[in-house]
């Protein structure tokens, strides 16, 4: 499963902005392989990835990576932008594998963490050294000096220790035992479908997942919270498993409904439909009946879903619809029992204000809409010693093109720039890359260079250009319009990355003191 050792996922190609045409190749999301991710929009079609900059206008003042479009997915982050803006509370975590050094890719997400830790966030950033023993064989020395490696930077960079919280799996006992706990509601067959695991797996590294997915839910332990997990693209499966079994170990579930019977969700959208036409069937359209519904599906109703596979669900709902005979059908939020004990279920029905109608294992409140009904729930839940997790979200970054074109890769040193590079060995990297220039000045002048397929411009707008939006258009504009030639625009970019390693390598050794006085271990106790 892990070929060449890729930076940050990896990259083929260069991310064209409008995410290139939609079909050109698959795309596989593969946490430990090297991944091609060369078409973002797949990302969107077959993932369900969402596009960041529709919530863009929601985030109060959007870091630069989310403004130019570095971010350029996510999932579910709305609820987390709504706790920014009204001061709820809300976390971040993200996890890096002490495999090398930290480069200039990692720098996005510390970036990403630092930045929600600002803006007011509880922020978490763990060392993954029980998945890079696992699944990448480092020894536990190795992970000691390169887990050092990257939390100097992420403090030079400015995470606040005191505030956030670090740790590293192997010394997180909350983590292992909901690891435990979580690997209770996954199964062989779907890590292998997830991961490509297969008979010859390691053991030890599907534990590295279920310690991945309690990674990801740790922040919400103490309470229930929106949380955002800012990585790269190949990480989503994670996100995805996550997310799904952070439902999994709910008490209840919330649905609409529309009679007493138990549908399935295909089944209850056809019901939907069938209770808004009501006026066209029912002898009392305030008062429309089952069997009305039934007869109006199997007749003119029906005639709206096409697709044969349709057709069968709107036969079982008619025939459920049929069998309620003259029960009346009427909206309704249920709150569905799905593994709460005796007194959280008596204590949920109990807490249900309005009218009612208890069940066995559900419960049908008409005076509650869905938002309130999902409060309500989960509250009772975390009074009865459930987590009452929420769906964790995410935020998706490009990744960047390698120096030498192609994808950066740590295995390739020319191809990246990591945090410790000697700044004049950076500046030599920054004047050696590739560009997205012509043939010839005089064609560049004519032409302008291809900004979008330049990994020089890409360190701009990373990382060089800072917080500086107008600097990157004028690269930009420049370099697109011909008023700019790639070898005084590399000289540029080649002196801001020396000014940025010497400044950021000065801020390691300052904060190496509040390395040391940080709650995190630094000597596994594990190395021999
Ligand atoms: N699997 C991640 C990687 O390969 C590391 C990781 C572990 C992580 N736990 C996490 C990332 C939780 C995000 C959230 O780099
Ligand atoms: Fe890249 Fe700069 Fe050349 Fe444009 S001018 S192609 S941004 S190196």
């Amino acid at each position: 499963m892990t070929g060449d050792e890729p930076i940050e996922g990896s990259e083929s190609g260069e991310p064209l902005p409008d995410g290139g045409t939609a079909g050109a190749d698959d795309v596989a999301l593969d946490p430990w392989g090297s991944s091609t991710v060369s078409d973002y929009r797949k990302l969107f079609e077959e993932f369900g990835i969402e596009e960041f900059e529709e919530v863009l206008p929601e985030v109060p003042d959007p870091h630069y990576l989310m403004r130019r479009g570095v971010i350029f997915g996510h999932r579910d982050y709305r609820p987390v932008a709504e706790a920014m803006r009204e001061g709820e509370s809300a976390a971040v975590l993200s996890g890096f594998m002490p495999t090398g050094d930290p480069h200039i890719g990692h720098k996005l997400v510390f970036d990403e963490i630092i930045w929600h830790q600002r803006q007011g966030v509880d922020a978490y950033a763990l060392i993954a050294d029980l998945e890079a023993h696992a699944a990448r064989g480092l020894s536990w020395e190795e992970i000691d000096e390169h887990a050092r490696n990257y939390l100097l930077s992420l403090l030079a960079l400015g995470f606040d220790p005191d505030e956030g919280e670090l740790y590293r799996q192997s010394e997180n006992r909350e983590v292992q035992d909901l690891a435990f706990e979580l690997g209770i509601e996954a199964n062989f067959s779907e890590l292998g479908s997830i991961y490509g695991f297969d008979g010859e797996t390691d053991v030890s590294h599907m534990q590295s997942v279920v310690t991945q997915m309690a990674d990801i839910l740790y922040p919400q332990l103490d309470e229930p919270k929106p949380t955002v997990i800012p990585v790269g693209p190949d990480q989503d499966p994670h996100v995805r498993l996550a997310r799904d079994l952070a439902s999994r170990m709910r008490y209840f579930g919330v649905t609409e409904a529309y009679a007493s019977f138990e549908a399935t969700a295909d089944e209850s959208a056809v019901i939907a439909e069938a209770y808004e036409a009501r006026e066209a069937y029912a002898d009392d359209p305030g008062t429309p009946r089952c069997a009305e519904a039934a007869e109006w599906l199997r007749g003119e109703g029906g005639a709206r879903f096409e697709v044969p596979d349709d057709e069968r669900t709107v036969e079982r709902a008619a025939e459920k619809l049929e069998n309620a005979g003259m029960e009346p059908l009427r909206p309704r939020t249920r709150f569905l029992n799905r593994r709460a004990d005796e007194d959280a279920f008596e204590a949920l029905i109990e807490a249900v204000d309005g009218e009612k109608r208890v069940f066995e294992a559900h419960v049908d409140a008409f005076d509650l809409d869905r938002e309130a009904a999902e409060e309500l729930a989960r509250e009772v839940e975390v009074e009865h010693g459930g987590y009452g997790f929420l769906p964790p979200s995410s935020i998706y970054h490009r990744f960047m093109t390698g120096l030498t074109g192609g994808k950066m890769s740590s295995s390739i040193p020319a191809s990246h720039i990591s945090l410790l590079d000697d700044p004049e060995a950076g500046y030599e990297k920054v004047k050696a890359a590739t560009t997205g220039g012509r043939e010839t000045a005089e064609k560049q002048r004519e032409l302008g260079g291809r900004a979008d397929e330049c990994p020089v411009y890409e360190l701009y707008a990373y990382l060089l250009a800072g917080d500086d939006d107008e600097f990157a258009k004028r690269v930009y504009d420049e370099c697109v319009g011909g008023d700019r030639l790639c070898g005084d625009c590399k000289e540029q970019a080649a002196r801001l990355m020396e000014e940025f390693l010497a400044d950021h390598q000065e801020k390691r050794e300052e904060v190496a003191e509040l390395l040391e006085d940080a709650d995190i271990e630094l000597e596994s106790s594990r190395a021999r």
